[in-house]
């Protein structure tokens, strides 16, 4: 077996689900992490008919709840007593502009995008050193670029990828990779999750164009990680696309961006 112990947030649905189900036939011991318990169990028990000599363990946990995050990895630094990977997967999203953002939303998004992966991260990372291990933070294509109406949920993948390369630096001659995946659109539940009540959101233009399936992010996640790679962008087409946000000149964007058909209309009545 190639892991010990493989942890994945977010593994109730989306793309953590489609890295739990890649992932089982390669660890002795996988963690599911996620709120949705029934989800979780759901998982493990389909996993457990394909797999069945792994352990899969169910771990609800609401992870923008500091006690919860706190909880969750005692378990977990427990676990890891052989070569472990962790899936920093689980994330929401927020569609509309800052002013009418809801304070608890904003406080669950930058709690879960971000501060639940550098807790992970830094309350696991000796154990990784000591024992080997990788880890698999989920950013977005959003990554590369500053989203007017998507403003907070693109900052925070800009801060996780960020804090990936600099954290992959800081220990790729330790025995650990540290990876960021950075996909485009994914036909997951975020865009419902992330959709506000009674507003309406057209989609940006060209968006279909660069849909990814689950498999394919998972995949190109798998394939980076083995190659050692900094960065996973899934398809082409969503890597060029990062390569041109990355090196179009900011005046340019910022103009490009400004000039926007206004994507998010209140409706009548509806609230933020
Ligand atoms: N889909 C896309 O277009 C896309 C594109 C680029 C990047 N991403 C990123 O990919 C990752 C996975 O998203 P997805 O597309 O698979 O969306 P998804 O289907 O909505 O899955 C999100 C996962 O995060 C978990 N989660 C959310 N809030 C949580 C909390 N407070 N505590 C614990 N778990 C929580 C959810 O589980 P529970 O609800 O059961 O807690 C769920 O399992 C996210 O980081 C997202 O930002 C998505």
């Amino acid at each position: 077996m190639e892991y010990e112990l493989i942890i994945v947030t977010g593994a109730s649905s989306g793309l953590g689900e489609g890295f739990a189900e890649a992932l089982a036939g390669r660890t002795r011991r996988m963690a599911l992490v996620a709120r949705r318990r029934e989800r979780l169990e759901a998982l493990a028990q389909r996993m457990q008919a394909v797999h069945p000599g792994v352990e899969f363990l169910c771990m609800p946990c609401d992870l923008s709840q500091p006690t919860e995050r706190e909880r969750l990895l005692e378990s977990l630094r427990e676990l890891a007593a052989g070569r472990t990977l962790l899936v920093n997967n689980a994330g929401l999203g927020d569609y509309g502009e800052l002013a009418t953002a809801a304070p608890d939303r904003i406080r669950q998004l930058m709690q879960v995008n971000m501060l639940a992966v550098v807790e992970l991260a830094h309350g696991l990372l000796p154990r990784l050193l000591q024992v080997g291990g990788d880890i698999i933070n989920i950013a977005s294509l959003a990554a590369d670029v500053f989203l007017p109406d998507f403003a907070l949920y693109a900052a925070s993948k800009a801060f996780v990828a960020s804090f990936s390369e600099g954290l992959r630096l800081e220990v790729f001659d330790r025995r650990v990779r540290v990876l960021a995946v950075c996909p485009g659109p994914v036909h997951t539940e975020f865009g419902a999750v992330a959709q506000r009540a009674g507003y309406d959101r057209g989609d940006a233009p060209f968006k279909s164009c660069f849909y990814t399936r689950v498999s394919e992010v998972v995949r190109s996640a798998l394939r980076a990680l083995e190659a050692g790679k900094a960065r996973a962008y899934p398809s082409v087409k969503v890597w060029v696309c990062g390569w041109l946000l990355r090196s179009l000149p900011l005046c340019l964007l910022r103009a490009m961006l400004a000039w926007r058909p206004r994507r998010v209309k209140a409706q009548p009545g509806g609230t933020a």
